[in-house]
């Protein structure tokens, strides 16, 4: 169909931008998936594959740089991401029962970091830094601090509602 071709070309025309933007300079491999994840959220493994042959690198050395550093995602994202903070002052404040709650709320189950619908994705992190603020939350990039467990699922469940009432339970 006319419509996928389309938005295959346009997902693959911002990579070939960006290879572009670093003139496909193997050297700066990490800086260009960087600028992959910063586009599309994580990094697809179509779009890697692609890397590879334009910078004329194998798959496995790109891979071998996208898993090593714990920054690139090679799973898709939600459209928020929200990271609970689990460094020790956060643990010892609550940050257990506040992701508990969360994920409840989310309805995440096992393993499961992200929704079905893509519009949320739960992560712990180590230490933010803002310990004073214990325990902490993040909401891309809003930080949300003496966060308790209601609270949190009511940022959750305001951003629902404006994102047309996913989730929203009566
Ligand atoms: S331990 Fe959570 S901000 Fe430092």
């Amino acid at each position: 169909m006319t419509t996928t071709v389309g938005s295959e070309a346009r997902r693959f025309e911002a990579v070939l931008s960006i290879l572009d933007r670093y003139e496909r300079d193997s050297t700066r491999l990490i800086p260009i998936l960087q600028a992959v994840q910063e586009e599309y959220r994580y990094l697809p493994e179509e779009i890697l594959t692609y890397v590879a042959v334009a910078l004329d690198l194998s798959p496995a050395k790109v891979y071998g740089v996208a898993t090593f550093y714990g920054h690139f995602s090679l799973e898709a994202k939600g459209k928020y991401v929200v990271k609970v903070c689990d460094g020790t002052a956060c643990h010892v404040k609550g940050s257990g029962p506040l992701v508990e709650a969360l994920r409840k709320e989310l309805g995440l189950e096992g393993k499961r970091k992200t929704t079905a619908d893509l519009l949320f994705t739960l992560e712990t992190v180590s230490c933010l830094g803002a310990c004073g603020l214990a325990p902490v939350m993040v909401v891309n990039e809003e930080v949300h601090g003496l966060a308790t467990p209601e609270a949190a699922v009511a940022i959750l469940r305001e951003i629902k509602a404006r994102e047309g009432g996913k989730g929203e339970t009566k």
